[in-house]
């Protein structure tokens, strides 16, 4: 039988579209045989068309090191193929079995104090073992080669969620493995000394041997060896992707390979952007963690995730049709948030939404993780819910293959930045660099301005308004490509904390913002930091936190848009902008939260000619989002808010929603509309 609703731009992107996938994790090893005939009708009637299967397998798989078990895969994998139901196969590898623990404890990562992580939960292998890989290789070629030809294949997934628990292991083979990884980075040892600045406090290396991973340290260990090591522990996952799906490529060069990212959420330590690369199509999890700005955080991880994906279709692999189980409360979803939710992905180019998990599991640590079968059965308000979202993706099958309409603005993200900015031994330990570039997001949301969150790299000529939130770490290169942006007409914003240092994390000397100074047209001398109980003023009457310094102006084409109005700063510069050409090159210098940046950002796009596509009386209420594909567009509303609010002069055709008899669109509170534009 065909797969009328396989993922037909996943596995040949030439071919037409079919339809947005649909679909969870599917573990039914977790459940007696009697129940899968139960959950292929339950999932065809919910409009599943895919799952993701095997993914905590191995044990099951292979029981023991020369026993290997695959009837009860061949059985499911047929039983689906029978309904219509793809699969996105799994290696299996997220979770080593027992016997292969007890066999070879030298596979357990290891903290930076030198404990051991236990099995016991999942995910306790060191990436860099050979003795892992090596287990973990030969699973990985088992199943390719059993299932290679299986018809229901539609994807392979590797191992699962790759570093969510063990992206830092300081154990021997991590030592080994990064001083490989510095020994390609900077050939000689003379070269790290330099790059690590290892002249203080006596760290100077005679011999590669002599150096560890950064483990527990008498005191803040060198800034330089943290920062390779985060790179390095994300490379070193990375390899891991790689060896798997090369094996897999080997097998099934037909059959696309992925591994489901975390963008955003509240893991930092893979660098996606680079990642993507590896990969034949972006997959993504994503759960919302409560909160004001929960909402615009989910909009913000799909985006930069869309964009990740270079503006082509990606895969939603995980999110939650409720509560998880891991947050210190877990609040369920309110009426409407789920398919709000998976709307919003759609909205930034998700072509598959799916969630973890299919069928709520009765034992183990995620019994109570929300699941699209609840363990109310189907007789629930979420499974209703489920099927009538599974409705709705079939009448939103025009907009599979479609890829993003770039926006007229952006908001720059950048691991190293992140990672660099945060690290210890710094002005404030205060600094939060995702929360400081959501915050610039959510201001475009308020707005009404479309922007894209893009990864540092993505070329920048087609923005009117790029906003580089705490852009800390700036390489020569990248401080002549935002010049040049700059110079042929674009508008830069900046902020406190950017173009310090160099990928080395050296200081750009002379004065701050080192590497972005002349550009600015401003230098700055000392960061002072605010303690936690002091705000200042600025004389727009914004309440500023975290931060102030005392910023000159040293270009007479640079204008003060803010002043300090109180405290150690009062009357200096606040908001500066420069003109340069057509373009310019504003910095802030402070923390000003969404609302602040609201105002502000209102002003710098003003002055950039930047206009919000939503009629005035919704910006800010509705979030818009656009994907195109030859002879349509595709314009998603989405309500931020929890009133209805009634869009007016927005043309197309509901997909999505309707239109009342005056025109307008009417979206209920959480609710979602999407029009066809030709
Ligand atoms: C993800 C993971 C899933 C499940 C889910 C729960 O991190 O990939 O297996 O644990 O979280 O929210």
């Amino acid at each position: 039988m065909t797969h009328p609703a396989r993922p037909h731009w996943l596995r040949r992107p030439d071919r037409a579209a079919a339809g947005l996938a649909y679909g969870a994790d599917y573990n039914p090893e977790q459940w007696p045989r009697e129940v899968w005939r139960d959950d292929v009708r339950l999932m065809r009637e919910a409009g599943v068309d895919i799952v993701s299967l095997g993914i905590f397998s191995w044990a099951r798989l292979q029981p023991a090191e020369d026993t290997w078990r695959f009837d009860w895969l061949d059985e499911i994998m047929g039983l689906l193929h029978e309904h219509g139901i793809a699969v996105d196969l799994a290696t299996a590898t997220a979770s080593p079995p027992p016997w292969l623990t007890s066999k070879h404890p030298e596979i357990l990562p290891v903290n930076a104090r030198g404990e051991t992580i236990w099995p016991g939960g999942r995910q306790h292998w060191r990436p860099t073992s050979p003795v892992f890989r090596r287990y973990a290789l030969h699973l990985v070629e088992t199943l390719a080669g059993r299932y290679a030809d299986h018809p229901a294949l539609a994807a392979w997934h590797v191992s699962n969620e790759l570093g969510c628990h063990n992206v830092y292991d300081y154990s021997d083979d991590a030592a080994r493995a990064f001083r490989d990884w510095l020994r390609a980075r900077y050939s000689t040892i003379a070269a790290l000394n330099e790059a690590w600045g290892t002249a203080f406090w006596s760290q100077e290396y005679g011999d590669w041997a002599q150096v560890l991973p950064p483990r527990l340290a008498a005191t803040h260990p060198n800034p330089g060896q943290q920062l390779d090591f985060k790179r390095f522990s994300s490379d070193a996952l990375r390899e891991h992707l790689r060896a798997e799906r090369d094996i897999l490529r080997r097998y099934t060069p037909d059959v696309p390979v992925t591994t489901n990212f975390m963008v955003m959420g509240g893991t930092k330590g893979m660098d996606f952007a680079a990642w993507a690369a590896d990969v034949d199509f972006v997959a993504n999890d994503h759960y919302s963690e409560p909160g004001p700005q929960a909402r615009d955080e989910l909009s913000f991880s799909a985006n930069l995730t869309g964009n990740i994906a270079g503006g082509r279709p990606w895969f939603l692999m995980e999110h939650a049709t409720s509560a998880v189980n891991w947050q210190p409360v877990n609040v369920a979803k309110k009426p409407g948030e789920l398919a709000r939710d998976s709307l919003t992905h759609v909205a930034h180019g998700a072509d598959a939404v799916c969630f973890f998990q299919w069928r709520q599991s009765a034992a183990g640590a995620e019994k109570y993780h929300s699941a699209m079968l609840p363990h109310a059965g189907a007789d629930s308000d979420v499974f209703r819910s489920v099927a009538r979202l599974g409705a709705t993706l079939r009448e939103l099958a025009p907009v599979a293959g479609a890829t993003r309409e770039p926006a007229p603005a952006a908001v720059l993200f950048h691991w190293d930045s992140w990672w660099a900015a945060e690290a210890d031994s710094h002005p404030t330990d205060r600094l939060r660099y995702r929360q400081e570039a959501l915050d610039w997001y959510t201001a475009f949301l308020n707005l009404g301005i479309r922007a894209d969150v893009v990864p540092l790299g993505t070329p920048l000529d087609g923005y009117r308004l790029v906003v580089a939130p705490i852009l800390h770490v700036v390489s020569e290169p990248v401080a002549k490509t935002l010049q040049g942006y700059v110079e042929s007409g674009g508008h830069l914003v900046t902020t406190y904390f950017s173009g310090i240092v160099d990928e080395r994390d050296h200081v750009w000397l002379g004065g701050h913002p080192g590497a972005l100074r002349d550009l600015l047209g401003i230098r700055v001398e000392e960061f002072a930091p605010l303690l936690d109980t002091e705000t200042v003023t600025l004389d727009n009457g914004l309440r500023a936190v975290l931060w102030s310094e005392r910023v000159r102006v040293t270009d007479q084409d640079a204008a003060v848009l803010a002043r300090y109005a109180d405290g150690e700063q009062a009357g200096h510069p606040a908001i500066t902008r420069r003109a340069v050409g057509g373009g310019s090159a504003a910095y802030v210098s402070t923390r000003l939260g969404a609302a602040g940046l609201t105002a502000v950002l209102g002003g710098l796009a003003a002055a950039a000619e930047l206009e919000s596509d939503l009629p005035p009386a919704v910006r800010g209420k509705v979030e818009s989002a656009v994907r195109r594909q030859e002879g349509a567009r595709f314009a998603f509303l989405i309500n931020r808010s929890e009133q209805p609010v009634t869009v007016a002069g927005v043309p197309g055709e509901p997909l999505v929603g309707s239109r009342g008899p005056d025109g307008a669109v009417t979206l209920e509170p959480r609710g979602v509309a999407v029009l066809r534009q030709t």
